[in-house]
């Protein structure tokens, strides 16, 4: 059974997402209906990142350093779980300028911040990397979005810009996971597994996927926890 987040804990994500800018986030999240979206996730978003905060609750350790790429708005409680709770350190980032500054207008006062930039830029070691739904990004990587998520059109697939999104895709997957300390843990949804897989495999660094999938809310990719460098790699049943 998982921690239960503190009350204080709760109020706080409670209040970052009552003073998140909706209308603005709609435009960086929807082409059109921004705001039926956020109607619609905001509190499914609030929840269903409460649970999976309770859950790395009890997979982290305390003072140590998480490294989050693409931390949006489904990140928040996650976030404020591992800096309010476990006095971890946490360097989020995300590379849409408009959403980081409505992330830190309604963070004010809260001990973290979001940054604008390439996580790879991150500096120091971490034993958690939360990668969820970046790798597979339709915006950064369409042809390598399309495949990943069964969509692609073999009529329309453009193989060239395709091996290029893998290429910067396995630079930036190494770029962050050489940043693990090892044993260390990564969160990512169910569509990245591959690329955590194949960088573990290349270095015969061992690693454990485990068995159970978390819901999210928006992209709505569910999320698993893969153990890095603790034992060997472990196949899924499904
Ligand atoms: C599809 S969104 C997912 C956001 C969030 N993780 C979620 O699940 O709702 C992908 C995010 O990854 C960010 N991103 C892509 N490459 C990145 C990089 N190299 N460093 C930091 N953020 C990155 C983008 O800016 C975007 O915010």
């Amino acid at each position: 059974m998982s921690k239960r987040l503190k009350t204080e804990t709760r109020r706080a994500i409670i209040q970052v997402f009552d003073r998140l800018d909706y209308a603005g986030l709609g435009s960086i999240y929807c082409d059109e209906g921004g705001y039926t979206f956020w109607k619609d996730r905001r509190g499914p978003c609030q929840e269903l990142g409460m649970k999976l905060a309770e859950v790395l609750l009890g997979r982290l350790q305390p003072k140590g350093r998480s490294l989050y790429v693409g931390a949006g708005v489904a990140e928040l409680p996650i976030v404020a779980m591992e800096c309010l709770e476990l006095g971890r350190e946490v360097a989020a980032f995300n590379l849409r300028a408009e959403e980081v500054a409505i992330l830190n207008q309604a963070c004010q006062g809260l001990p973290f911040q979001f940054v604008c930039d390439d996580a790879q830029s991150a500096k120091g070691p971490f034993d958690h990397l939360w990668i969820v739904s970046t790798l597979n990004d339709p915006e950064r990587f369409p042809e390598l979005s399309a495949l990943s998520y069964g969509r692609a059109n073999p009529v329309t697939f453009d193989s060239v810009r395709f091996a290029q999104e893998r290429a910067t895709v396995l630079e930036l997957t190494d770029g962050c996971l050489s940043k693990l300390v090892l044993p260390g843990l990564v969160t990512t949804s169910v569509e990245e597994i591959p690329w955590i897989t194949d960088w573990c495999t290349r270095r015969e660094i061992p690693c454990v996927l485990e068995e159970e999938d978390y819901p999210t809310a928006i992209v709505e990719d569910p999320v698993c926890l893969i153990g890095i460098g603790q034992a060997r790699h472990k196949v899924r049943k499904s």
